[in-house]
């Protein structure tokens, strides 16, 4: 599962992992805010024994904190510490973080040598094709990377400029996989076992990273598998999956408290409902109530799926 700001937090990678994802990624947590001893970070970074096997995704822009946060997050015993290196928005590629240090090679591998030289653990480094159409350079960071001591890397197949737009483009991802002898995993647009196999077929990569096909669905993963396997995937019942969501909602309030939980799962209940024929409605009812019970009792009397 791909590394969502927002979205990946601890009780969204524990459904997840139950349903079937290999790895997972916490939100992108600041290399600078840590080192600054910033609570809130040291909290999207923590992962306890129901979210392993997880990996802790990083960013920033300064080979020094970038060390130093790198070695923070070893309390939390991820398997990887993952640099982020694709975020295309302004206020974190602005800074020249994320997407940035696409346009800066040599500092990107000053980054990844600071935290590889930090841990005694895989660093893995994700990133875009490249700054925009007329700067494609994935395989050259690629390069870097590897020679700056990654342990993997991940494409997202479309350049910052894209943003989230359009395609993701899967030759390019294909041409890293054959640069690079570490191993490479592709994302961008892996919705179902279908678009997966594709993925895996046309770039010869060795995973892929699933980002917004999760969006109310972290179920995705086992039906994925079921279709890499050639078996029919396991039927989930609507029962089941609002168990799951009435779950995450106990997992949210237990971390965050009642009044962030309940704002935050909004969005999720309005993924998971997304396309049903009174989605409006109900989505209407959920952004009304304050309440766990509230939420509770909605969630329990409404057909979701
Ligand atoms: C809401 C949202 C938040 C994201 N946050 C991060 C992030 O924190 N770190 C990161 O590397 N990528 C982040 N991404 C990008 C995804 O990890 C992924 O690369 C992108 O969505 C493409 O994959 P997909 O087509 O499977 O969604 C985010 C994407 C979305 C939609």
């Amino acid at each position: 599962m791909a590394p969502m700001a927002g979205v990946t937090d601890r009780a969204f990678r524990r459904l997840c992992l139950r349903y079937g994802a290999d790895l997972v990624f916490t939100e992108m947590v600041s290399a600078k805010a840590v080192s600054f001893g910033d609570e809130k970070s040291y909290e999207l970074a923590r992962l306890d024994d129901s979210d392993r096997p997880a990996s802790i995704q990083i960013f920033g822009s300064e080979p020094k904190s970038i060390a130093f946060a790198a070695k923070e997050m070893l309390k939390y015993s991820p398997v990887t510490i993952d640099i982020n290196m694709g975020c295309p928005v302004p206020k974190i590629a602005g800074s020249g973080d994320g997407s940035a240090l696409m346009k800066k090679p040599e500092l990107a591998g000053e980054i990844i040598y600071a935290a590889v030289e930090a841990v005694d653990i895989p660093v893995t480094v994700k990133i875009r094709s490249g700054w925009d159409s007329s700067s494609i350079n994935a395989i050259e960071i690629a390069k870097i990377a590897e020679s700056n001591g990654a342990a993997a890397i991940t494409v997202h197949g479309r350049t910052r400029a894209q943003g989230y737009e359009g395609k993701a483009n899967r030759s390019v991802i294909k041409s890293v996989k054959s640069a690079v002898n570490i191993p490479v995993f592709a994302n961008g647009d892996v919705r179902d076992g279908q678009s997966a196999i594709e993925m895996l077929v046309e770039t010869g990569c060795d995973g892929v990273m699933v980002g917004r096909g999760a969006l109310g669905s972290p179920w995705i993963f086992e039906e994925i598998k079921a279709k890499l396997e050639n078996r029919n995937p396991r039927i989930i019942t609507a029962e089941e999956k609002r168990e799951a969501i009435l779950e995450q909602l106990e997992m949210m309030v237990a971390d965050k408290g009642e009044s962030s939980a309940i704002h935050e799962i909004r969005k999720h209940i309005a993924w998971y409902i997304k396309g049903i024929p009174n989605a409006a409605s109900i989505r209407a009812s959920v952004f009304s109530v304050h309440t766990k019970e509230n939420l509770k009792e909605i969630l329990s009397q409404t057909e979701l799926f």
